[in-house]
Order: C-alpha cells, then structure tokens, then sequence
C-alpha cells in the first residue's frame, strides 16, 4: 500500500474548514478549530505518551488560520496561524481522520453471531499452551469471545493457576469480593450457592456489580467422580430477540424496567454488593448489550411500583422460560484440563448437581478478565499483527 498524499486543498471561511483531496480520490472535511486542537508539534502534542499536552482554555473555536500550504510533494499540510504558530499534518493521517464516516472500532463493535444448541459439540477450541505461545491464537480466541461469546481451552494443567496465566497473556485478573481466582468445590458454610453440588440455573456471575466482570473463565480441575456437573450454555442475545419478536409487552418490561441484585455475606472480604439494571440492556442505537440475570441474588426487595410486581414475575418466567427451550442450548461436560471461557454479560451458564466423594471431588477454579483490558490487548495485536495504524 503507497502512502496517501494530497491532490487538492481549498478553504471555506465561512464553513470554517479545509477540503483536501487525497489521491485515493477521498475528499474530506478538516475543520479549522479540530485542526488547531489536533496540532502534533512538540508544545501541542507530548508524542511519547501520544497525548496532547495543549488546552481547551487556550483553544479559539472561531480560529481562522493565515495561510495553509501543500508540502513534500503534497504528503503534508502545513498550516500558518493567527499567532504565528505553525502545524503540519501527513496526509496518511488526516486520511483516516473521517469523522462520522469514520469506521466502527473492529474490536470493540463486532458483528455478533447468534447461536444456539447448534453449537452442542461444535464450541470452538483453542490449545491452552499455543494461546501462551501464539499471537495470532490469542488474538482469534479474543475475537471469537467478541463474536460469538464462547470458546473452549483444553490442555490446560490440571491444577490451580491456568486462569491466572491465560489472563496475564491478556492482561490480568479482576479481583472481586471472592478474590482474584476463586476455588468452586462443594464447601461447608458455603459463600455461594456454587460452592455447594446443587444445580445452579443459567445465570451470570455477579449481577450485582455495576461493573460486572467482562469474561469468565472457568477451569475444570477435577471433574465430578460419578455423574453430574455438566454445565449448560445458552446466548443472551439469541434469547433477547427472541423475546423481542414473540413477546414484545415482556420484552418491553425486561428491557426498561430494574431489577434488584444483591450478595451479602464474607468470603475474600466482607460484603453487602446491590445494583439495579434490567435484565435485558440495548445501548441508545439498539444495538445488544448485556443481560443480567440470576435467580439466586435477585433481591428479595422490589423497588418498581406494587401494582408492577405480579407483571413483573411474568416477564422474568417469559425470560427464563426462552432461555431453557431445548434448541437454545448447549450442554458441555468440562474434562480436568478444559476451561471454558465466556461473555458473562451476554452468555449464561448453569450446571447440573453432581455428587460428592470422599476424595478427588469436583473442584474448578474461576476468574475473570475486563471487556477494557481485552480489547486493549486485541487492539495492540493488531497492530502488531495487521499493521493497523494509532488514530
Ligand atoms: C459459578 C458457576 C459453574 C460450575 O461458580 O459461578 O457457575 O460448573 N460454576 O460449577
Ligand atoms: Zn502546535
Ligand atoms: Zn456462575
């Protein structure tokens, strides 16, 4: 690929910005004042933190700049200002500079595919130690967690400390109020209904975090010696819509309306965690967003209006009711070595009751990594692994 260079520059005052063609036959619009605030000399711009070092206080939005140039053979613009000040921008950069014809972040706006129980023995698998070893498996894992929420690790070490490792190639485990990698085996005085070998239903984990942990990975240690402990999965936005099409009323309801979660009690620390969102959450442009849904820390206190509650309790039975129709989900019995790894806001996962014996018990130690962090890392990827070039 050439690098872009300028092939016409004309300026509009009354308008207040540039047109500059590039020789890849895109015209764009550069306004006066985004170009003064975005000026990459030294006293402007601090280049080894790439961040701008200039003010908003100092910033004339009016500004009408003196003079304007095309130099080194149309591969900048230099710009002349009032004050003598003086900016030159390279055409490869104003280029991908398009503003609301900008396109969408790859990473942080994919294309969702939904699923559902076609996904029984089809999840995709990735190699525990080559996501260790290998950029471009560590990057598709990522993608495929963006895309479809859901991704099987196998061959990992059969003891602790595979989340921990997985995440550092990511970035590194959210800590939350049960710790950073937290230990799910049948225990005495349990903290959590997962800490005992009943059925959990389709749930995501703490709902009652504002800021809910973004993937969960879930490492199988031992599995149950006997029968039991298969988990279930099912997609969120595949039941969303599907609520939204049959049952609008419901969806209308499960997607307005909070709902309350909370967790009391001790484990890493001592906690009393509540939040109130809907269940079902699309951002302002409608696209998917998260789910939240547990029934074992929905809060016994409701704070919608009385005469709401018994219409409220139908829409969450709608809810829960798509949720386990039999062509929505998947079932996966994890063997020692697999860790399932998931969207815990989009993806729900369960698991059936399993039971107990004296020694080799089921054990599965959890963590989490941020939705932040993870598209951060994927970003870096990309340009380490594409060539893709900083905004
Ligand atoms: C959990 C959980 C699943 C399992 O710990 O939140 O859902 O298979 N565990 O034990
Ligand atoms: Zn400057
Ligand atoms: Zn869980």
């Amino acid at each position: 690929m050439t690098t872009p260079s300028f092939v016409s520059l004309t300026r509009d005052d009354s308008a207040r910005w540039y047109r500059l063609g590039v020789d890849n036959g895109y015209e764009g619009r550069y306004p006066y004042v985004w170009l003064r605030d975005n000026c990459r000399c030294s006293q402007c711009y601090h280049s080894s933190s790439w961040q701008r070092s200039s003010k908003v206080a100092d910033l004339d939005p009016d500004v009408i700049p003196s003079s304007e140039d095309l130099i080194d053979d149309g591969r900048v613009m230099r710009v002349i200002w009032p004050d003598g000040h003086r900016s030159y921008f390279s055409a490869d950069w104003l280029n991908r500079q398009r503003f609301s014809e900008s396109e969408k972040d790859v990473v942080s706006s994919p294309e969702l595919q939904r699923w559902g129980g076609e996904l029984n023995r089809n999840i995709h698998t990735f190699d525990f130690k080559k996501l260790l070893q290998d950029d471009q498996e560590l990057y598709k894992w990522l993608n495929v967690l963006t895309t479809k929420g859901i991704a099987l690790v196998q061959d990992a070490p059969q003891e602790k400390g595979a989340c921990q490792q997985l995440a550092e190639k990511v970035a590194y485990l959210k800590t939350t109020i049960y710790g950073d990698q937290f230990q799910v085996s049948s225990k005495n005085d349990a903290s959590n209904l997962a800490f005992t070998n009943i059925a959990l239903g389709l749930h995501t984990d703490l709902s009652y975090y504002n800021y809910t942990p973004g993937i969960q990975l879930l490492h199988c240690i031992v599995q149950a010696n006997g029968t039991g402990g298969e988990n279930q999965f099912v997609d969120g936005l595949n039941v969303a819509e599907q609520i939204r099409r049959e049952f609008p009323d419901a969806y209308k309801l499960l997607t307005t309306q909070n709902v309350n979660f909370r967790d009391v009690g001790e484990d890493f620390q001592t906690y009393h965690m509540q939040t109130s969102k809907p269940i079902i959450e699309y951002t302002k442009s409608d696209d998917f967003d998260r789910i939240t849904y547990n029934d074992t820390v929905r809060a016994p206190y409701m704070t919608l209006p009385v005469e709401k509650v018994t219409e409220m309790y139908n829409a969450i039975k709608i809810f829960n009711q798509v949720m386990y129709r039999p062509e929505n989900l998947v079932h996966h019995r994890l063997v020692a070595g697999e860790i399932a790894t998931f969207h815990n806001s989009r993806v729900l996962h369960g698991r059936s009751a399993f039971t107990v014996t004296k020694v080799g018990s089921r054990h599965l130690e959890g963590g989490y990594i941020d939705w932040d962090e993870a598209y951060s890392r994927m970003r870096v990827l990309r340009e380490k692994l594409f060539g893709d070039k900083r905004l």
